[in-house]
Parts: C-alpha cells; sequence; structure tokens
C-alpha cells in the first residue's frame, strides 16, 4: 500500500531513516558500541582479498564498499559487474571473500556468478533483501539488509541498507584483521547510528528539490559530478535519472571531467556536483570552476560550509546535514534519489513501473 504517498518509489525513499535503522539493529551492539556479524563458522582474519560482484544500483553499493574494506580493513577489492565477471576468466585468489550484493536475491548474471566462485572454492558472502530468495540460500555468510519489500523498479530504499551492511562488514573485518581498535569501532558504530536522523534531515529538503526540478526536467543531458566514495553516488544519481525520468544521464568522477567530458558543458547541460564539506572538497571545487567557465549551470549539493563556500554562481544549491564522511554516501543516497523522482513527476513517466524496466532481471 501507498499510504500517503504518491508512489511506491516515494514512499520507499522516504522509508529510509526506519528501514536503515531496523537494518542497523542487526548488525551493531548498541550498548557495547561494537559491530555483529550473524554467527559464522569460518574465520575472517583470514580473508586477504575480497571480490565484489553486483549488478545496478546493487553494484553502485559495492564500489562504495570498496573504498570502505580498503580504508578500515586493508584488505585489496576487487570489483565488477556480474554480465562482465562471469565471461572473462577471473583470477581469484586462495582463501578469497567473494561477495555478491542484490536486491532481489535472483539476478541471473549475479547468480551465474555466485555459482561460479563457489566452484572456485571462493567463501560465498551475500547481502540481500529477499531472505528466501537464491542468493540467500546458497551463501555461506548471509547478511540481510532489512529493507521491507521494495515494490518500485528503481531501487532506493535497498541500496541505503546495503550501504549500511557494508559499513559494517568492513569495520568487522578491519577488527578481524588486527587494523581497528576498539575505540576507532566504537566511532564507527556512532557515525553509524546516526545515519536515521541524518537521512530524516535530507528528506526534510524534498520540497525544495521539487522546487527546483523544473529547472532539470527540459534537460537532454545532464551529468553527476562526485569524488571518492561519492563518486559511485554520481554513477548511482545518473541511473536514477535515466530510468524513470529517461533523460540521458552521465556519472564522472569529478577529476576526470577534463579528461573529454568537459566537451559536452554548455548552458543546456545540468552538472550535479555532489561534494559534502571536507579533505576532497577544494578539488572538487576547481572541477566546478573548470565546468562554469564553460557556460556550465551547476546544482550543487553540499552541506551549509560547502555551500557558503562554493554555492555563489550555482544554478541551485541543496543542502545536506554536515555529515561524517562515512555515511555522507548514504545520507547523499536521498538528494539523487528525490531529484530523479520529482523530474519524473515533472515530465509524467510511470515512476515505479519504467518502460522497458523489469524489477528482478531473471535472464543474462
Ligand atoms: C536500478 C535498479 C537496477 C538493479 C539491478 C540489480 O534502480 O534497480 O539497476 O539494482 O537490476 O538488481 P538486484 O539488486 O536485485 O540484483
Amino acid at each position: 500500500e501507498k499510504g500517503n504517498y504518491h508512489h511506491f518509489m516515494q514512499k520507499e525513499i522516504f522509508e529510509q531513516p526506519t528501514v536503515v535503522a531496523q537494518t542497523l539493529r542487526s548488525y551493531v551492539r548498541q550498548l557495547e558500541r561494537t559491530v555483529a556479524l550473524p554467527q559464522i563458522d569460518f574465520d575472517l582474519s583470514k580473508i586477504d582479498r575480497v571480490t565484489i560482484v553486483a549488478c545496478g544500483t546493487s553494484y553502485y553499493a559495492g564500489m562504495v564498499a570498496k573504498y570502505w574494506f580498503e580504508k578500515f580493513a586493508r584488505v585489496p577489492v576487487d570489483i565488477d559487474v556480474a554480465s562482465e565477471f562471469r565471461y572473462r576468466d577471473p583470477v581469484l585468489p586462495y582463501c578469497g571473500l567473494a561477495l555478491f550484493i542484490s536486491q532481489s536475491g535472483e539476478t541471473a548474471d549475479t547468480l551465474a556468478a555466485l555459482r561460479h566462485c563457489r566452484e572456485a572454492g571462493q567463501t560465498i558472502a551475500v547481502v540481500v533483501n529477499v531472505p528466501t530468495s537464491s542468493m540467500a540460500r546458497e551463501a555461506d555468510l548471509l547478511l540481510p539488509t532489512h529493507a521491507g519489500p521494495e515494490i518500485g523498479v528503481a531501487s532506493t530504499k535497498a541500496f541505503t541498507c546495503q550501504l549500511a551492511v557494508l559499513a559494517a562488514l568492513a569495520a568487522h573485518l578491519a577488527v578481524k584483521k588486527g587494523k581497528m581498535d576498539e575505540g576507532e569501532e566504537r566511532s564507527v558504530v556512532d557515525h553509524l547510528l546516526e545515519a536515521p536522523a541524518c537521512l530524516n534531515a535530507a528528506l526534510d529538503h524534498d520540497e525544495d528539490i521539487k522546487a527546483m526540478a523544473h529547472l532539470i526536467a527540459p534537460a537532454r543531458d545532464v551529468l553527476y559530478l562526485g569524488r571518492g566514495p561519492d563518486f559511485p553516488l554520481a554513477l548511482e544519481g545518473a541511473l536514477k535519472l535515466k530510468e524513470i525520468s529517461y533523460i540521458h544521464a552521465e556519472g564522472y568522477a569529478s577529476g576526470e571531467m577534463k579528461h573529454g567530458p568537459i566537451a559536452l558543458i554548455d548552458d543546456n547541460v545540468p552538472v550535479i556536483v555532489l561534494a559534502p564539506s571536507g579533505p576532497l572538497f577544494e578539488k572538487t571545487v576547481s572541477n566546478m570552476q573548470e565546468v562554469r567557465a564553460r557556460g556550465g549551470k551547476i546544482v550543487l549539493i553540499s552541506d551549509a560550509e560547502g555551500i557558503a563556500e562554493a554555492g555563489e554562481g550555482c544554478m541551485a544549491t541543496i543542502e545536506m546535514p554536515k555529515v561524517h564522511p562515512l555515511i555522507a554516501p548514504l545520507v547523499y543516497a536521498v538528494p539523487v534519489q528525490l531529484l530523479a523522482y520529482h523530474v519524473a513527476c515533472v515530465k509524467g513517466t510511470d515512476v515505479d513501473q519504467p518502460r522497458n524496466l523489469a524489477k528482478s532481471v531473471t535472464v543474462e
């Protein structure tokens, strides 16, 4: 049931603070301030390489997780989309952990990749939202997201719940590998537990985003830029806009702009910049200036500090709460989802059932 919402997608976007909190309850011990995973019968400390495989939005969650696994646990991560992974004869490490991320747990390419890794002797971990799915049944380590049924074809709440689980998994691996001490673990837990309130604060900007959607709706092409763990969010923003509003969009790592895509910039191409204030902010600001110098129209999504510093001259700004970098990818998912949603509403497309798409892709 959609309740007071116009679409399932809208309802699912607004459910995120609740379902992320619900998911985190299974992955952190609030009193002890430690991360906790389901009971497992193998030794995670022996894992020294992780292979992540997924499709679409779930793949972007995996891209964010790569930053976390490498930063916290110092474990190298290979990541691939399932349709490429399964046909490229990948070299798999001895004692490797293969991690599959899927909302449905039935995506054909991801499931085939899982079976390939099982044959190759990898330990199989899955992050899935449907606990009765094929992937859930075939896992050694089942890490469920508790997002509840996701009905809108465009994935939203499953994505932020995947990120919550992956952050906890990265921290747990780091603890097991002796790369994270108790104090650092407590701080990761504290920041994760701030996520639901920060998601709520991001959702409070729904009206502002709705008001600016008409600036994006007439565009033929839109670019999204982000850096570091927010780069996959740029890809996710572009995917959401494409699939529900049918506007051509691309996500780029901010620093890649000058290596080609900047040639596309003119005053018809809005550029959405995802840039929380912090150590990478200055770099992104200089990329923004390159865009602006070529007549590009910028929508800056940042916190108050970032907007105060670089908001002038932008076509629009969307203010996010000031958040710890760990949870920025969860929080910045909200404005890109809402922007795609409201642009699709302005265009009058079928938000919950976009053309040519199915909720679960069970063919390769
Ligand atoms: C995008 C979207 C798709 C899915 C992809 C993988 O909004 O929904 O890109 O993320 O088809 O699906 P799952 O996660 O079920 O394996």
